[in-house]
Protein backbone atom coordinates (compact mmCIF):
# COMPACT_ATOMS: atom_id res chain seq x y z
CA UNK A 1 0.00 0.00 0.00
CA UNK A 2 1.15 3.64 -1.05
CA UNK A 3 0.98 6.02 2.07
CA UNK A 4 -2.14 7.51 0.11
CA UNK A 5 -3.75 4.20 0.58
CA UNK A 6 -2.95 3.39 4.06
CA UNK A 7 -4.18 6.90 4.91
CA UNK A 8 -7.59 6.41 2.99
CA UNK A 9 -7.54 2.74 5.20
CA UNK A 10 -6.96 4.23 8.60
CA UNK A 11 -9.82 6.93 7.71
CA UNK A 12 -12.27 4.20 7.04
CA UNK A 13 -10.49 1.80 10.25
CA UNK A 14 -11.67 5.49 12.29
CA UNK A 15 -15.19 6.07 10.83
CA UNK A 16 -18.34 3.92 12.73
CA UNK A 17 -19.31 0.89 11.65
CA UNK A 18 -22.71 0.73 10.26
CA UNK A 19 -24.61 -2.13 8.78
CA UNK A 20 -27.78 -0.92 6.28
CA UNK A 21 -30.03 -3.80 5.09
CA UNK A 22 -31.40 -2.56 2.12
CA UNK A 23 -29.65 -0.11 -0.83
CA UNK A 24 -32.06 2.85 1.01
CA UNK A 25 -32.26 5.98 -1.36
CA UNK A 26 -29.02 7.68 -2.42
CA UNK A 27 -30.34 11.45 -0.52
CA UNK A 28 -29.92 9.18 2.47
CA UNK A 29 -27.36 6.77 1.57
CA UNK A 30 -24.86 8.60 0.53
CA UNK A 31 -24.75 10.60 3.93
CA UNK A 32 -24.59 7.47 5.05
CA UNK A 33 -21.29 6.14 3.31
CA UNK A 34 -19.43 9.40 3.41
CA UNK A 35 -19.74 10.12 7.54
CA UNK A 36 -19.70 6.30 8.47
CA UNK A 37 -18.07 3.27 7.47
CA UNK A 38 -20.87 1.05 6.10
CA UNK A 39 -22.04 -1.85 4.49
CA UNK A 40 -24.80 -2.16 2.70
CA UNK A 41 -27.14 -5.24 2.11
CA UNK A 42 -26.54 -6.02 -1.94
CA UNK A 43 -29.52 -7.97 -1.94
CA UNK A 44 -33.27 -6.70 -3.06
CA UNK A 45 -34.54 -9.72 -0.33
CA UNK A 46 -33.96 -8.90 3.56
CA UNK A 47 -30.85 -10.74 5.27
CA UNK A 48 -32.00 -13.64 7.50
CA UNK A 49 -31.48 -12.94 11.09
CA UNK A 50 -28.13 -14.97 11.55
CA UNK A 51 -27.10 -12.74 8.38
CA UNK A 52 -28.27 -9.68 9.86
CA UNK A 53 -26.27 -10.52 13.12
CA UNK A 54 -23.19 -11.60 11.18
CA UNK A 55 -22.85 -7.96 9.15
CA UNK A 56 -23.59 -6.02 12.22
CA UNK A 57 -21.93 -7.89 14.94
CA UNK A 58 -19.09 -4.94 15.16
CA UNK A 59 -21.69 -1.98 14.33
CA UNK A 60 -22.89 0.73 16.25
CA UNK A 61 -25.40 1.52 14.18
CA UNK A 62 -28.03 -0.53 12.23
CA UNK A 63 -30.43 0.90 9.91
CA UNK A 64 -33.53 -1.09 9.27
CA UNK A 65 -36.67 -1.76 7.02
CA UNK A 66 -39.83 -2.84 8.11
CA UNK A 67 -39.14 -6.72 7.25
CA UNK A 68 -36.45 -7.36 9.09
CA UNK A 69 -36.81 -8.64 12.40
CA UNK A 70 -35.19 -7.36 15.15
CA UNK A 71 -35.84 -9.19 17.92
CA UNK A 72 -34.32 -9.53 21.73
CA UNK A 73 -32.42 -12.66 20.30
CA UNK A 74 -30.76 -10.48 17.35
CA UNK A 75 -30.26 -7.22 19.62
CA UNK A 76 -28.67 -9.53 22.43
CA UNK A 77 -26.59 -10.59 19.70
CA UNK A 78 -24.89 -7.32 18.68
CA UNK A 79 -22.82 -5.96 21.44
CA UNK A 80 -21.53 -2.41 20.10
CA UNK A 81 -25.07 -1.63 18.71
CA UNK A 82 -26.04 1.97 19.71
CA UNK A 83 -28.71 2.42 17.52
CA UNK A 84 -31.46 1.22 15.72
CA UNK A 85 -32.52 3.56 12.55
CA UNK A 86 -35.91 2.17 11.32
CA UNK A 87 -36.39 3.49 7.17
CA UNK A 88 -40.33 3.59 8.12
CA UNK A 89 -42.88 5.18 10.55
CA UNK A 90 -43.90 1.61 11.99
CA UNK A 91 -41.03 -0.38 14.05
CA UNK A 92 -43.60 -3.31 15.14
CA UNK A 93 -40.64 -5.55 13.29
CA UNK A 94 -38.63 -4.49 16.50
CA UNK A 95 -38.13 -5.33 20.38
CA UNK A 96 -38.04 -1.85 21.44
CA UNK A 97 -38.29 -2.35 25.32
CA UNK A 98 -35.70 -4.80 24.99
CA UNK A 99 -33.26 -2.17 22.72
CA UNK A 100 -34.15 0.17 25.54
CA UNK A 101 -33.29 -2.18 28.45
CA UNK A 102 -30.23 -2.51 26.43
CA UNK A 103 -29.48 1.21 25.78
CA UNK A 104 -30.15 0.94 22.39
CA UNK A 105 -31.98 4.22 20.78
CA UNK A 106 -34.55 3.55 18.00
CA UNK A 107 -35.53 5.70 15.83
CA UNK A 108 -38.19 6.57 13.00
CA UNK A 109 -39.41 8.18 10.04
CA UNK A 110 -42.49 10.04 11.40
CA UNK A 111 -44.58 13.21 9.59
CA UNK A 112 -42.91 12.92 5.94
CA UNK A 113 -45.28 9.98 5.10
CA UNK A 114 -48.57 11.43 6.09
CA UNK A 115 -49.79 12.70 3.01
CA UNK A 116 -48.47 10.21 0.93
CA UNK A 117 -50.08 7.69 3.36
CA UNK A 118 -52.81 9.28 3.34
CA UNK A 119 -52.87 9.71 -1.14
CA UNK A 120 -52.91 5.60 -1.20
CA UNK A 121 -56.10 5.44 1.19
CA UNK A 122 -57.96 8.02 -0.75
CA UNK A 123 -56.32 6.04 -3.74
CA UNK A 124 -57.99 2.77 -2.74
CA UNK A 125 -61.14 4.31 -1.25
CA UNK A 126 -61.66 5.30 -5.09
CA UNK A 127 -60.73 2.51 -6.75
CA UNK A 128 -63.17 0.18 -4.08
CA UNK A 129 -66.34 2.29 -4.37
CA UNK A 130 -66.05 2.84 -7.98
CA UNK A 131 -64.62 -0.59 -8.62
CA UNK A 132 -61.79 0.57 -11.30
CA UNK A 133 -59.69 -2.39 -11.05
CA UNK A 134 -62.89 -4.40 -11.87
CA UNK A 135 -63.58 -1.81 -14.70
CA UNK A 136 -60.06 -2.14 -16.19
CA UNK A 137 -59.90 -5.94 -16.10
CA UNK A 138 -63.71 -5.76 -17.56
CA UNK A 139 -61.59 -3.65 -21.04
CA UNK A 140 -58.46 -5.09 -21.05
CA UNK A 141 -59.90 -8.76 -21.08
CA UNK A 142 -62.91 -7.87 -24.09
CA UNK A 143 -65.68 -8.37 -22.20
CA UNK A 144 -66.92 -4.42 -23.02
CA UNK A 145 -68.99 -5.51 -25.96
CA UNK A 146 -72.25 -3.40 -25.32
CA UNK A 147 -71.74 0.39 -25.67
CA UNK A 148 -72.82 1.61 -22.69
CA UNK A 149 -75.22 -0.14 -20.06
CA UNK A 150 -77.60 0.80 -17.17
CA UNK A 151 -76.48 -1.49 -14.67
CA UNK A 152 -73.06 -2.45 -15.65
CA UNK A 153 -70.13 -1.89 -12.73
CA UNK A 154 -72.22 0.32 -10.09
CA UNK A 155 -71.10 1.42 -7.53
CA UNK A 156 -71.49 3.64 -4.51
CA UNK A 157 -70.89 7.13 -3.90
CA UNK A 158 -67.76 8.40 -1.81
CA UNK A 159 -69.59 12.26 -2.11
CA UNK A 160 -71.70 12.45 1.14
CA UNK A 161 -70.86 9.10 2.61
CA UNK A 162 -69.75 8.55 5.99
CA UNK A 163 -66.15 7.63 6.37
CA UNK A 164 -65.21 5.88 10.01
CA UNK A 165 -61.64 6.15 10.48
CA UNK A 166 -60.02 4.40 13.59
CA UNK A 167 -56.96 6.10 14.60
CA UNK A 168 -56.75 9.41 14.80
CA UNK A 169 -53.42 10.19 14.27
CA UNK A 170 -51.26 12.08 11.53
CA UNK A 171 -52.52 9.85 9.07
CA UNK A 172 -56.45 9.60 10.26
CA UNK A 173 -56.20 13.20 9.89
CA UNK A 174 -54.55 13.64 6.95
CA UNK A 175 -57.16 10.94 5.22
CA UNK A 176 -59.86 13.53 6.95
CA UNK A 177 -58.89 16.48 5.35
CA UNK A 178 -59.49 15.28 2.03
CA UNK A 179 -62.83 13.62 2.89
CA UNK A 180 -63.91 17.24 3.33
CA UNK A 181 -63.94 17.65 -0.63
CA UNK A 182 -66.04 14.93 -0.50
CA UNK A 183 -68.55 16.09 1.70
CA UNK A 184 -68.51 13.19 4.12
CA UNK A 185 -69.59 12.77 7.64
CA UNK A 186 -66.84 11.57 9.62
CA UNK A 187 -66.93 9.34 12.58
CA UNK A 188 -63.36 8.45 14.57
CA UNK A 189 -61.77 6.36 16.95
CA UNK A 190 -58.90 7.52 19.38
CA UNK A 191 -56.65 5.71 21.77
CA UNK A 192 -56.31 8.67 23.69
CA UNK A 193 -58.79 10.67 25.59
CA UNK A 194 -58.40 13.01 22.79
CA UNK A 195 -58.17 16.81 23.46
CA UNK A 196 -58.09 17.52 19.98
CA UNK A 197 -61.88 16.33 19.89
CA UNK A 198 -63.20 19.91 19.86
CA UNK A 199 -60.35 20.97 17.31
CA UNK A 200 -61.24 18.16 14.87
CA UNK A 201 -65.36 18.64 15.26
CA UNK A 202 -64.87 21.83 14.38
CA UNK A 203 -62.46 21.45 11.87
CA UNK A 204 -64.30 18.48 9.76
CA UNK A 205 -67.34 17.83 11.25
CA UNK A 206 -66.03 14.91 12.79
CA UNK A 207 -67.05 12.89 16.16
CA UNK A 208 -65.46 10.61 18.60
CA UNK A 209 -67.06 7.26 18.64
CA UNK A 210 -66.46 4.15 20.22
CA UNK A 211 -65.38 1.14 17.54
CA UNK A 212 -68.96 -0.57 17.81
CA UNK A 213 -70.42 2.73 16.51
CA UNK A 214 -68.03 3.49 14.36
CA UNK A 215 -68.31 -0.16 12.32
CA UNK A 216 -72.05 -0.05 12.84
CA UNK A 217 -72.53 3.54 11.28
CA UNK A 218 -69.62 4.10 8.41
CA UNK A 219 -70.06 3.50 4.55
CA UNK A 220 -66.29 3.14 4.35
CA UNK A 221 -63.87 2.01 7.08
CA UNK A 222 -60.36 2.85 7.14
CA UNK A 223 -57.95 1.72 9.41
CA UNK A 224 -54.66 3.43 10.40
CA UNK A 225 -53.50 2.77 13.62
CA UNK A 226 -49.99 0.80 14.71
CA UNK A 227 -49.92 -2.92 15.37
CA UNK A 228 -49.74 -3.95 19.27
CA UNK A 229 -50.81 -6.41 21.39
CA UNK A 230 -54.05 -4.20 21.58
CA UNK A 231 -54.69 -3.70 17.95
CA UNK A 232 -53.79 -7.64 16.40
CA UNK A 233 -56.93 -9.06 15.34
CA UNK A 234 -58.76 -5.74 16.17
CA UNK A 235 -60.97 -6.41 13.22
CA UNK A 236 -62.39 -9.83 13.49
CA UNK A 237 -65.32 -12.02 12.97
CA UNK A 238 -67.43 -10.23 14.76
CA UNK A 239 -66.43 -6.45 14.19
CA UNK A 240 -66.75 -6.87 10.45
CA UNK A 241 -70.55 -8.80 11.02
CA UNK A 242 -70.93 -5.37 12.65
CA UNK A 243 -70.14 -3.36 9.58
CA UNK A 244 -72.66 -2.24 7.06
CA UNK A 245 -73.68 -4.56 4.65
CA UNK A 246 -72.42 -3.40 1.56
CA UNK A 247 -69.36 -1.20 3.22
CA UNK A 248 -66.22 -0.94 2.31
CA UNK A 249 -62.76 -1.66 4.09
CA UNK A 250 -59.76 -0.11 4.02
CA UNK A 251 -56.22 -1.00 5.00
CA UNK A 252 -52.92 0.92 4.55
CA UNK A 253 -51.73 0.43 8.21
CA UNK A 254 -50.41 -2.95 9.05
CA UNK A 255 -52.43 -6.34 8.07
CA UNK A 256 -52.42 -8.21 11.40
CA UNK A 257 -54.88 -5.58 12.77
CA UNK A 258 -57.31 -7.76 10.49
CA UNK A 259 -58.41 -11.18 10.69
CA UNK A 260 -57.74 -12.12 6.99
CA UNK A 261 -59.67 -15.15 6.91
CA UNK A 262 -62.83 -13.55 8.79
CA UNK A 263 -62.42 -11.17 5.76
CA UNK A 264 -62.09 -13.25 3.41
CA UNK A 265 -65.14 -14.87 4.59
CA UNK A 266 -66.77 -11.15 4.78
CA UNK A 267 -65.73 -10.13 0.89
CA UNK A 268 -66.97 -13.75 -0.13
CA UNK A 269 -70.66 -13.25 0.79
CA UNK A 270 -70.66 -9.75 -0.25
CA UNK A 271 -71.55 -8.80 3.54
CA UNK A 272 -68.70 -6.20 2.57
CA UNK A 273 -68.52 -4.56 -0.95
CA UNK A 274 -65.08 -4.50 -1.10
CA UNK A 275 -61.63 -4.30 0.48
CA UNK A 276 -58.72 -1.85 0.02
CA UNK A 277 -55.89 -3.63 0.89
CA UNK A 278 -52.24 -2.43 1.10
CA UNK A 279 -50.99 -4.51 3.94
CA UNK A 280 -51.28 -8.08 4.74
CA UNK A 281 -50.29 -10.44 7.46
CA UNK A 282 -47.91 -12.01 5.30
CA UNK A 283 -45.69 -10.11 3.24
CA UNK A 284 -45.36 -10.83 0.17
CA UNK A 285 -49.02 -12.40 0.03
CA UNK A 286 -48.62 -15.98 -1.31
CA UNK A 287 -50.05 -16.27 -4.57
CA UNK A 288 -52.55 -18.88 -2.79
CA UNK A 289 -54.85 -16.69 -0.75
CA UNK A 290 -57.99 -16.69 -1.34
CA UNK A 291 -58.05 -12.84 -1.41
CA UNK A 292 -56.34 -12.63 -4.46
CA UNK A 293 -59.08 -15.04 -6.00
CA UNK A 294 -62.24 -12.20 -5.52
CA UNK A 295 -62.74 -9.64 -7.48
CA UNK A 296 -63.94 -7.35 -5.34
CA UNK A 297 -60.76 -6.60 -3.55
CA UNK A 298 -57.94 -4.37 -4.61
CA UNK A 299 -54.39 -5.31 -3.58
CA UNK A 300 -51.24 -3.24 -3.26
CA UNK A 301 -47.77 -4.02 -2.17
CA UNK A 302 -47.35 -1.87 1.27
CA UNK A 303 -46.91 1.21 -1.23
CA UNK A 304 -48.58 3.74 1.21
CA UNK A 305 -45.28 6.00 1.50
CA UNK A 306 -44.49 4.92 -2.00
CA UNK A 307 -43.76 8.10 -3.57
CA UNK A 308 -40.32 9.50 -4.78
CA UNK A 309 -40.04 12.69 -2.90
CA UNK A 310 -41.24 10.53 0.55
CA UNK A 311 -38.77 8.10 0.30
CA UNK A 312 -35.58 9.90 -0.56
CA UNK A 313 -37.13 12.54 2.84
CA UNK A 314 -37.26 8.86 4.83
CA UNK A 315 -33.65 8.23 3.68
CA UNK A 316 -32.48 11.90 4.63
CA UNK A 317 -34.01 11.54 8.08
CA UNK A 318 -32.34 7.86 8.63
CA UNK A 319 -28.58 9.58 8.02
CA UNK A 320 -29.72 12.81 10.56
CA UNK A 321 -31.11 9.95 12.83
CA UNK A 322 -27.68 7.94 12.64
CA UNK A 323 -25.24 10.90 12.40
CA UNK A 324 -26.75 12.67 15.77
CA UNK A 325 -27.21 9.26 17.76
CA UNK A 326 -23.51 7.55 17.32
CA UNK A 327 -22.10 11.39 17.74
CA UNK A 328 -24.15 10.82 21.18
CA UNK A 329 -26.68 13.69 20.83
CA UNK A 330 -30.64 13.42 20.81
CA UNK A 331 -31.84 12.24 17.16
CA UNK A 332 -34.71 13.96 15.93
CA UNK A 333 -36.93 11.29 15.69
CA UNK A 334 -36.47 9.38 18.69
CA UNK A 335 -38.94 6.54 19.50
CA UNK A 336 -37.81 5.97 23.08
CA UNK A 337 -35.95 9.07 24.26
CA UNK A 338 -36.35 7.02 28.18
CA UNK A 339 -33.21 5.37 26.66
CA UNK A 340 -31.26 8.53 26.88
C1 LIG B 1 -44.30 2.75 7.52
O1 LIG B 1 -43.53 3.71 7.40
O2 LIG B 1 -44.55 2.23 8.60
C2 LIG B 1 -44.94 2.26 6.26
O3 LIG B 1 -45.65 1.11 6.46
C3 LIG B 1 -43.94 2.13 5.14
O4 LIG B 1 -43.49 3.38 4.82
Amino acid sequence: MNPNEVRAFMVIRLKKRVFVTRKIPNDGLNIINQEFNAFVWPDEFPPSKEEIVQNAVDCEGLVTLLSDPIGAEVIEQLPNLKVIVQYAVGYDNIDVKFATKKGIIVTNTPGVLTETTADLTWALIMATSRRINEADRYVREGHWKVAWSPELLLGSDVYGATLGIIGMGRIGRAVAKRAQGFNMKILYTSRSINERDTELRQQFGADHVDLVTLLRKSDIVTLHIPLTSDTRHLIGKAELAMMKQGSILINTSRGQVIDEDALYQALMIKHLAAAGLDVFTEEPISLDSPLLQLENVVLAPHIGSASTYTRSTMAKMCAENLRAALAGAKPPNIVNPEVL
